[in-house]
């Protein structure tokens, strides 16, 4: 097993009293236990600490002079010392650059009072005074708080019970995987998943393991931890993915009948949250970039005329970023959903990293969020799944939060997700900086080799962007490669087949025109070259371009006659989407539609349940079925050949109260 490294860096003008320091600080990490492998090394200048900062993913910590003067050469004229920087200034900008990292402050003990005061409300971890010179009991507190927070409260102590090897009188039925082991039939499961994947399935049947529904040990504490980390006031662990945090959230802040802003473009669980809580949705229209197919953010000015319109709404809800990377600039949207009252949910799935590199920030909750939900699976160390919801809303009512988490979660839940989620914490904290520089050098480096094949375009935030968002200050997530294919001669399909069969490579997302690649902090170089090497063969086969696929446009909303919850829950009827003769079912336009439409790609609902269906979207669906393209219909039930749409009968619309 590789060993750590944490480098600490101190920052001091005095070369004379850097130089004890370092060598003070070292010898006690050669003498003392030291399993981190903790290092000093030193800086003269607030500069020079702010470029190692940035510089070295290794360092754990700071310890920093409370005033860093001026070095003797760029004294002023009349030999006085020039401040290079307040230690204020200093933490402040450590922590805009690198939030994990401890900072600590040396003070001379005359000045102790006016340090503390000024820096009362920064992140600021300890203080030591300089002229103790204690630099034992300094390295003692320095490792003892960098070990704290490499810690795994809950892995450790799932690991602790697997090696107490307790005999199993509970749940679940595997027992350890014995059911397997000895199996003729079933043993090559075990073999293959191995065995710590049975001895960790455990349940709660073991106290010592603390309890997902009502956390008061190991679990809390891991919570804790990541809410430390992420920058939330609480933390909660998800192990039913984003999907279930969206719906929880959603239960807890909205009644029914109560409004929500959300976009049409949003994950469907957000959609089936709407059904759940019974809240009344108004959409807010996303930009299409027709060009590509691609529906990107709300244009600002929509949002921030749909919050002025609807001061009644309790939440709005928004994905930041997209699938295909695209961030709002979120600090003045949330600020304008405050100003109404409004609770600000942001939906972090694909973004669970950005805490912990200066690119990616602000997250949703610097940027004032009160809710954010994360597939820490999706983009972190964590097993499919398993998801964070933090919570910094000032208002936050634990009690119905926890009445709905419960609601949603299994009284069995996996408890290698928890450990995951824990450890992906742990992994962000203490090398997520080094190891998100490096991927972000790689989606440089991937952008410049693929646009070189030249048949393949990596698309740039203005491709990206629809027109009239262009001037919303979204930004692009860079590790998330979007790619134009129309160059290859290749249509998407062929694409992905040659990929997958000649070159190994399974990519993300397609649409019509497109390819997106995730890069994630475990891609590695030689992904990249082998990713090259495809697409550069690709290229060189010379097929002649192909225009790009005109993607079916999905029509407007139109106009909700009932609250979604409503209408789902009405037994309808199925309506044809086509009559005998492959024409659009004129019988279809005005009834009311009891589910949710959603062609995939792009993955947008047409209909959403107690929506209109108006002649021009029965026509979209019709033109959908009937032509030759690779589109999904989720939501359009076949009764034999025949594709339907689930409507309301007419006495049930005479039985619910409209809303529109
Ligand atoms: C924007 C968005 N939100 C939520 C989810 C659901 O996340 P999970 O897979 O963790 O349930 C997804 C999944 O793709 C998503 O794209």
């Amino acid at each position: 097993m590789t060993k750590p490294v944490s480098r600490i860096l101190v920052v001091e003008d005095d070369p004379l009293v850097l130089r004890e320091l370092v060598k003070g600080l070292n010898a006690a990490a050669r003498s003392l236990d030291n399993p981190l492998g903790i290092v000093f090394g030193g800086v003269a200048t607030a500069r020079e600490a702010l470029a190692a900062i940035e510089a070295d993913g290794d360092l754990q910590a700071v310890l920093a002079d409370d005033k860093l003067y001026s070095l003797p050469g760029s004294r002023k004229r009349n030999g006085r010392k020039k401040l290079q920087m307040s230690a204020l200034e200093l933490v402040q900008r450590i922590t805009r650059l690198r939030p994990e990292l401890n900072v600590y402050i040396l003070i001379a003990q005359e000045k102790e009072d006016d340090v503390v005061d000024a820096l009362f409300t920064e992140a600021v971890d300890g203080y030591f005074y300089r002229e103790e010179g204690d630099y034992r009991g300094i390295y003692r507190i320095l490792n003892a708080q960098i070990q704290e927070k490499a810690r795994t409260p809950f892995t450790d102590q799932l690991k602790n019970y697997v090696w107490m090897a307790k005999d199993q009188w509970h749940t679940p039925g595997h027992s350890s995987g014995e059911s397997l082991r000895g199996s003729p039939w079933v043993n090559d499961f075990y073999e293959f998943m191995g065995e710590h994947v049975f001895d960790a399935d455990l349940s709660v049947s073991v106290p010592m393991l603390d309890s997902l529904m009502e956390p008061r040990g190991v679990i809390a504490e891991a919570q804790q931890m990541a809410a430390k980390a992420f920058g939330a006031r609480r933390t909660f662990f998800a192990t039913n993915g984003t999907s279930t945090a969206n719906k929880v959230i959603f239960q807890t802040l909205l009644a029914p009948g109560e409004k929500l802003l959300l976009d049409r473009n949003c994950h469907k669980s957000v959609h089936h949250g709407v059904v759940l809580s019974g809240a009344h949705p108004v959409y807010l229209d996303s930009a299409l970039n027709r060009k590509y197919g691609l529906y990107g953010p709300v244009p600002k000015k929509i949002l921030l005329n749909e919050i002025r319109k609807h001061p009644d709404a309790q939440a709005l809800i928004l994905t930041s970023c997209t699938y295909d990377g695209l961030r709002y600039d979120l600090a003045p949207i949330v600020q304008a959903a405050h100003a109404k009252g409004m609770k600000v949910i942001v939906d972090e799935a694909w973004y669970g990293f950005a805490r912990f590199h200066p690119e990616f920030r602000p997250t949703a909750l610097e940027s004032g969020a009160d809710y954010a939900t994360q597939s820490t699976h999706k983009v972190l160390s964590a097993f499919s799944q398993a998801s964070m919801i933090h919570v910094n809303d000032p208002a936050f009512n634990e009690h119905l939060f926890r009445e709905n988490f419960n609601m949603h979660t299994s009284t069995s839940p996996q408890y290698g997700l928890i450990a995951s989620l824990d450890v992906a914490r742990k992994q962000a904290v203490m090398e997520g900086y080094k190891l998100l520089k490096r991927t972000l050098e790689l989606a440089l480096e991937i952008r410049k080799l693929i646009n070189s094949t030249r048949a393949f375009r990596v698309l740039d935030l203005e491709d990206l962007l629809p027109e009239e968002t262009k001037k919303d200050g979204i930004r692009l997530d860079p590790t998330k490669v979007t790619i134009d294919i129309s160059g290859c001669g290749y249509t998407v399909e062929e694409l992905q087949r040659e990929l997958f069969d000649r070159f190994n490579i399974q990519v993300e997302k397609s649409t019509f025109n497109t390819l997106t690649l995730l890069l994630t902090i475990g891609t590695t170089r030689s992904k990249v070259s082998r990713l090259y090497d495809a697409l550069m063969r690709l290229a060189r086969e010379g097929r002649p371009a192909r225009r790009l696929v005109r993607t079916p446009e999905i029509p407007a909303f139109t106009r909700l006659r009932f609250l979604p919850r409503d209408a789902y829950y009405c037994g309808g009827e199925l309506v044809p989407v086509l009559d005998d003769k492959e024409r659009v079912n004129r019988g279809l336009s005005h009834r009311v539609c009891a589910d949710g439409i959603v062609p995939y790609p792009p993955g947008i609902p047409v209909l959403v349940p107690g929506q209109v269906i108006t002649p021009r979207i029965a026509e979209y669906l019709a033109g959908l079925l009937r032509s030759q393209k690779r589109t999904e219909l989720h939501g359009v039930v076949f009764e034999g050949y025949q594709p339907c749409v689930r409507v309301l009968r007419p006495a049930e619309e005479k039985s619910l109260k409209r809303i529109g």
